[in-house]
């Protein structure tokens, strides 16, 4: 019998920003540099709430400056753009995160486009896209980000590992797949249409699921010892009325058979804020020149 360990995000988080902090306080000391992240929330939507409170408490925490936008439910398309040229253009601004999803009124692609590629510290640009596809330096969505730092911490070089991610949209799934190509991970993206996804997920040594469906991995999907990153935040009403957050996967049918395993929430979550404020640090490094 396998013992699986599961990973802990909430601790492996707190330390990445006690060293974002740290960086960040040498940057303000040496170099008169506070970086500045602006995030942008429209109408109110309570989860995007709920982010955008916990985004602007921890930036504040490591040290940035937080510029909070929340602006009416009704804002027009254009100045929304408008208010996304103002922060491009404005030197205290780093990073630039309007927050998803956008009332259905608004072209969600063509604000994130309008984002500056250096301050687009979600990395949904399709700049920063192709540059993490070929390989140059990239701002690289939080999500994933997160989800390779901890592989490598556990696990060390990921190097012939068969990575199968369940998912392939442009926040998650995608990205994920780039970030384990570039450590050379053998990778499958499965999805939807995915003939016999049950056979495909138990080939996979690292499985990432991302796609949206509480407890859809099931427990003999897994290979035993494999790790599996669980991406999934899925809110179930129980039968008693109560509500609880539950992965992609069935956490419980995988004990016992993976040997590692992000437990939501407290696994992957807590790393995409993080991750949001690494990217931060790297934005404004890089437009500073350093
Ligand atoms: N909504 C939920 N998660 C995210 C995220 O990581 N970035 C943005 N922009 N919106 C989100």
């Amino acid at each position: 019998m396998i013992e699986t360990k599961p990973i802990d995000g909430k601790a492996f988080a707190a330390g990445l920003r006690g060293r974002i902090a740290e960086e960040v306080a040498v940057l303000t000391r040496d170099h008169g540099l506070k970086p500045g992240l602006a995030v942008v929330l429209v109408g109110e939507d309570p989860a995007s709430q709920v982010y955008v409170r916990n985004k602007a408490a921890q930036t504040v925490e490591v040290g940035m400056a937080s510029f909070e936008h929340k602006l009416p439910v009704e804002t027009s398309e254009a100045d929304l753009l408008a208010l996304v040229h103002k922060l491009n253009a404005d030197p205290a601004v780093h990073g630039i995160l309007v927050q998803l999803p956008l009332p259905a009124h608004v072209d969600s692609m063509k604000v994130l486009s309008a984002i500056e590629p250096a301050k687009d510290v979600d990395g949904f640009h399709v700049v920063n896209a192709g540059r993490l596809a070929v390989g140059l330096d990239a701002l690289v969505p939080c999500t994933p980000l997160g989800s390779v730092m901890m592989l490598k911490h556990y696990l060390g070089n990921l190097s012939g590992l068969h990575a199968v991610v369940v998912g392939r949209s442009n926040i998650v799934g995608k990205p994920a797949a780039q970030l384990l190509l570039r450590e050379d991970c053998t990778v499958t993206i499965a999805h939807s249409r995915t003939r016999d996804l049950p056979a495909v997920c138990r080939q996979a040594d690292i499985l990432v699921a991302a796609v949206g469906r509480p407890e859809m991995v099931r427990g003999d999907w897994i290979k035993p010892g494999a790790t599996v990153i669980d991406v999934g935040i899925n809110r179930i009403t129980k039968p008693d009325g109560k509500t609880r957050l539950v992965g992609d996967v069935a956490y419980e049918e995988a004990q016992g058979i993976a040997g590692l395993i992000t437990p939501v929430p407290g696994g992957v979550g807590p790393m995409t804020i993080a991750c949001l404020l690494q990217n931060t640090l790297t934005a404004a490094r890089r437009q500073a020149g350093l």
